[in-house]
């Protein structure tokens, strides 16, 4: 059995060599790990400017970043002896890394306000962005988080999604600033988007389905799309024309066509429709197994008893996709497993006759369903095996491509 680990090596970051990086700080806790990330970036050869917030400055030091860096420590817009600092490193930079960005930092920058040497330099760049936030559970969670992060992704930003953890004042939960490794591998990313999928026709399909009791209520999963929406970003990124067949009522993706499905009858309309054109098809969609039989026409009242619903199997659009494909197609499959994730796994690759299964521990607390982080295991053809650690559904989705890529052409 062949054993990889999907880790960022050291080959994919050398695009950060000669680069020009912009390294915005903000005012978290986690700030005292920047330096860290400025010193990794350091090594690899990386021209490293650090700017920090008025209230960085409450956590770590200036001085500890000019000693590390390439230049002093920038930390006010009006600096008298370079006077348009904020155009000269908005035109500068190769990149901006933003770790941690708390909160202020991504309200501010998703409005397009301006207030400080950071938020000036953001919006003065057309150069890669790479957010890292970092704040505790509830702030993340908040709608009105959430919304920004969501305009500066719909924008193009790279966001690296804070991991679970131990926060600030002992508590422990999703809002800590992701590991160096992970930003570093994002940066190197953002840097150098693969292009090794341009004029490949991509179908992904994502969320769950519902399948109607009456015309009030549905049989349903947990799933949220995250990961199907991940897959499509990276896909996009790599150059590939992406349809997206979802049950998720999320605004679309730039570049991304969507497809709006709701039961899994018409999840396997839509994505064999579309599969015929497609050079490679992922479902990552949580579809249901069995439906009822019958759809009330009306909604089923509480007096008239407990109702007895019969169900039947829906459609597998993975086995159908497998029965279909075209030579030269590539057809990937999840598996959402709570037991013998890798048993059932390859179960599920044999008898679908597909090229990959991704198997997911759903029971893994945060990870799988909803959560913004995943942990997987790519199985293949002949035993291949590739384990990808905890990480944001985006490292899982470039690790899936990566893995896509190698298959092109294979048979
Ligand atoms: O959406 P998120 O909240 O981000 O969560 C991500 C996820 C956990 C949903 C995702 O990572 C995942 O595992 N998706 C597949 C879930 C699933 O349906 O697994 P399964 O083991 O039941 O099905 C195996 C495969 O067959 C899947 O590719 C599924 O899309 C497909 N299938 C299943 C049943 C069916 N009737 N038709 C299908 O095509």
């Amino acid at each position: 059995m062949t054993i990889e680990s999907h880790d960022g090596s050291s080959s994919d970051l050398d695009v950060l060599n000669g680069a020009t990086v912009v390294l915005g700080v903000t005012g978290g806790i986690a700030a005292y790990k920047s330096v860290e990330l400025l010193r990794r970036l350091m090594d690899l050869g990386a021209y490293v400017i650090p700017v920090l917030t008025e209230s960085a400055l409450r956590f770590v030091g200036a001085a500890t970043f000019s000693a590390l860096a390439s230049e002093t420590a920038k930390t006010s817009l009006f600096d008298l002896t370079d006077p348009i600092l904020h155009t000269r490193l908005g035109q500068q930079a190769d990149l901006i890394v933003v770790a941690p960005a708390t909160a202020r930092l991504i309200g501010e920058y998703a409005h397009g306000i301006s207030r400080d040497l950071l938020t000036t330099t953001l919006i003065a760049t057309v150069a890669p962005v790479v957010l890292c936030p970092a704040m505790h559970t509830e702030m993340w969670n908040h709608v009105s988080i959430q919304e920004n992060m969501e305009t500066l992704r719909r924008r193009g930003v790279f966001v690296v999604e804070p991991e679970r953890g131990r926060l600030a004042g002992g508590d422990i939960g999703e809002g800590r600033l992701a590991a160096v490794d992970v930003i570093l591998e994002a940066c190197a990313r953002s840097l150098a988007p693969k292009r090794d999928l341009a004029g490949k026709n991509v179908v992904i399909s994502a969320g769950g389905t519902r399948e109607a009791i009456d015309p009030v209520r549905f049989i349903a999963n947990h799933s949220s799309g995250k990961q199907g929406y991940a897959l499509a970003e990276d896909a996009r990124r790599r150059g590939a024309q992406v349809t997206l067949v979802t049950t998720v009522d999320r605004p679309s993706l730039p570049g991304i066509e969507t497809v709006s499905v709701d039961s899994a009858q018409q999840l396997f309309e839509a994505v064999l429709r579309l599969a015929d054109q497609a050079d490679i098809v992922v479902m990552a969609a949580a579809v249901a197994d069995f439906r009822p039989v019958a759809t009330a026409t009306q909604k089923l009242k509480k007096r008239a008893g407990i109702p007895e619903i019969i169900l039947e199997p829906t459609p597998d659009t993975l086995a159908e996709l497998g029965r279909r494909r075209r030579p030269g197609q590539v057809i990937v499959g999840f598996a959402a497993e709570t037991e013998d994730v890798i048993a059932n796994g390859a179960r599920k690759l044999k008898d679908k006759r597909v090229d990959l299964i991704v198997v997911n521990d759903v029971s893994q607390e945060g990870a799988g369903f909803h959560s913004d982080l995943n942990a997987v295991v790519i199985l293949g053809q002949n035993d291949r095996r590739i384990d990808v650690g905890l990480g944001p559904k985006s490292t899982i989705a470039h690790a899936v491509f990566d893995e896509v890529v190698s298959l092109i052409g294979k048979h």
